[in-house]
């Protein structure tokens, strides 16, 4: 696709960073980076932490904190909002697994925060704290997606 969302999105948080993202690699190898990904059934509460999924590391580079970025091209009507609360995760969660993620009572006390996504709008956020995404019932909601990882050198790294 021309122009590449992926390459504009990562350009624009270069310049916000003030050095240009690369992408993670393995092995001096770089790893995909940018996901088309369209949810219209919603998305369980869960987190995605990579440093919990490869406790002794998957990349070349440290990650010491990391980032979800999200770009909608299309949303539906109604529906498909996004919300991330401020809980990470405890060994008391697990009281809670559904699938591949959590039951709502996990974080049925924790402040929140839910956004509808509007075309073309942007979420950064992190991802260790839980979140899940709204069916919605009619439409389309697509989105570019990856991740950041900040490492141990102030460097942004990218991969999905
Ligand atoms: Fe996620």
């Amino acid at each position: 696709m021309r122009p590449d969302p992926i390459t504009v999105s990562l350009a624009r948080i270069g310049s916000a960073w003030g050095a240009a993202v690369t992408t993670a690699t393995i092995g001096g190898r770089a790893v995909f980076g940018g996901t088309l990904r369209e949810i219209n059934a919603g998305a369980l509460v869960h987190y995605d932490d990579i440093n919990r999924e490869f406790p002794a590391g998957l990349f070349d580079q440290e990650i010491v904190a990391q980032l979800a970025f999200n770009v909608w091209v299309t949303v539906p009507a109604t529906g498909g909002a996004t919300t991330v609360w401020r809980h990470r995760w405890e060994p008391a969660d697990e009281r809670h697994r559904e699938a591949y993620g959590y039951r709502p009572e996990t974080v049925e006390h924790s402040q929140h925060i839910s956004l509808a996504p509007e075309l073309g709008d942007g979420l950064l956020f992190n991802p260790a704290n839980f979140h899940a995404v709204e069916p919605n019932p009619t439409g389309r909601r697509v989105a570019f997606a990856f991740f950041l990882g900040l490492t141990t050198t102030g460097q942004l790294i990218a991969w999905s």
